[in-house]
């Protein structure tokens, strides 16, 4: 008989969250669900209705790997337009999500040079898909002095020879907090000299609520820029992002995509056109308010409970929050939460080790009654 497969990856302590969650609402408990990245909101009507039409006239076949022209057209006028950077259509590769976007980029810059840095607290994928990818990480500790993000001075001080690329999310998932983009081009630059790039996660781009929202898009050569329909745009099932780079870098990329998926799926690429019209865009910019007042809502509900945030975020839907002066280990205050109250929310080892016991995680992506109800529970919790 066959050994069983085994990986060191790790499953995702969320997951775990959201089975319990389940046998709890098959016993007919209401939870409140404040652990999962996903919008509450369905996808934009004018891209159901793009979907349904692509269909209806048969675009069922594969595209070319690296995605159809009109819709990396539509996002090369969409960086023009809204963040004032020009990437060519050629420069833009659409991939099956963020995911896919991330396994591209990790099986072409990983191959050689073996080391990933990235931060600590940051999004479980990028740790676990490195390993997958047979990568050592080097994972900086950042806290609430750089705003949980990366700095230069940080990519300096923790800097040794084999590292391949820095991976950073702008805004941070699960944070919510933004990098500057100059310094992220001083990162860059500091790469540059040292043949190793830069990694920008844009996936929560959309969703900014402070100040100016920048792209790193076609800021130099050894940037990388992905992004995605699933989380701004409300696409999340239909799995496409989309990666942006260097033209010298797309053949390299074209090939791994064709190698490993041919193709995006035909029919939410030409959805996702429809993405970038008046209509959709007007819908999507009601919901990133909606984000916004939710946000304030729940930091004013935590303030109340005493539980200040030590810097606000500016984007993503994630509260990151720190329960040291409460006692208890997040892990235990998850699941003792999860089973007191029916309040879901995720713990901080899910996004690594630094201080992870400090700190939960709380996604503001349901309703605003929900939300109310949720922090009643965790008040009450508390008390
Ligand atoms: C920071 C970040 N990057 C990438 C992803 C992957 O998203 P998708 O593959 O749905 O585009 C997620 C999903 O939660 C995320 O939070």
């Amino acid at each position: 008989m066959s050994k069983a497969l085994s990986t060191t990856v790790q499953p995702f302590h969320v997951m775990d969250i959201l089975a319990r969650c389940k046998q709890m609402e098959a016993q007919g408990i209401d939870v409140v669900h404040m652990e999962i990245g996903e919008p509450d909101f369905p996808t934009p009507e004018p891209i159901i209705q793009a979907g349904m039409q692509a269909l209806q006239v048969g675009a069922t076949q594969y595209t070319s790997a690296q995605g159809l022209p009109e819709l990396r057209q539509a996002l090369s006028n969409y960086y023009l337009n809204r963040f004032s950077a020009e990437v060519d259509a050629d420069e833009i590769i659409i991939t099956p999500g963020a995911s896919g976007a991330l396994q591209l980029l990790f099986a072409a810059l990983l191959q050689d040079k073996k080391k990933l840095m990235l931060c600590d607290p940051s999004y479980p994928c990028y740790a676990n898909l490195s390993r997958i990818h047979g990568a050592e990480r080097i994972a900086v500790a950042v806290d609430e002095s750089s705003q949980f993000q990366i700095t230069l001075e940080l990519v300096e001080r923790n800097w040794q020879t084999g590292i391949a690329a820095v991976m950073v999310a702008n805004p941070s998932n699960p944070t919510g907090t933004l990098c500057d983009v100059d310094e992220l081009k001083r990162i860059a630059e500091f790469l540059e000299q040292r043949d190793a790039y830069l990694i920008v996660d844009e996936i929560y781009q959309g969703l900014v609520y402070t100040g100016e929202s920048k792209s790193l898009a076609a800021a130099a050569d050894n940037v990388f820029v992905l992004n995605s329909f699933s989380k701004f745009f409300g696409m999340t099932g239909w799995r496409l992002g989309w990666l942006t780079a260097a033209k010298k870098h797309i053949p390299a990329l074209d090939a791994i995509a064709q190698n490993s998926y041919l193709a995006s799926s035909t029919i939410s690429q030409h959805a996702a056109i429809a993405a970038f019209n008046a209509d959709t865009q007007l819908i999507l910019e009601q919901r990133r308010q909606q984000f916004q007042t939710r946000r304030d809502f729940v930091c004013q509900a935590l303030a109340d409970m005493g539980l200040t945030l030590s810097c606000m975020p500016q984007g993503a839907f994630y509260l990151y929050v720190n329960i040291a002066k409460l006692n208890i280990d997040s892990f235990d205050f998850c699941q003792q939460l999860l089973q007191e109250q029916a309040l879901a929310i995720t713990p901080g080892c899910d996004f690594g080790q630094y201080r992870a016991n400090e700190f939960v995680r709380l996604a503001y992506t349901t309703s605003e009654d929900r939300l109310a109800e949720g922090m009643r529970r965790l008040a009450e919790f508390i008390a």
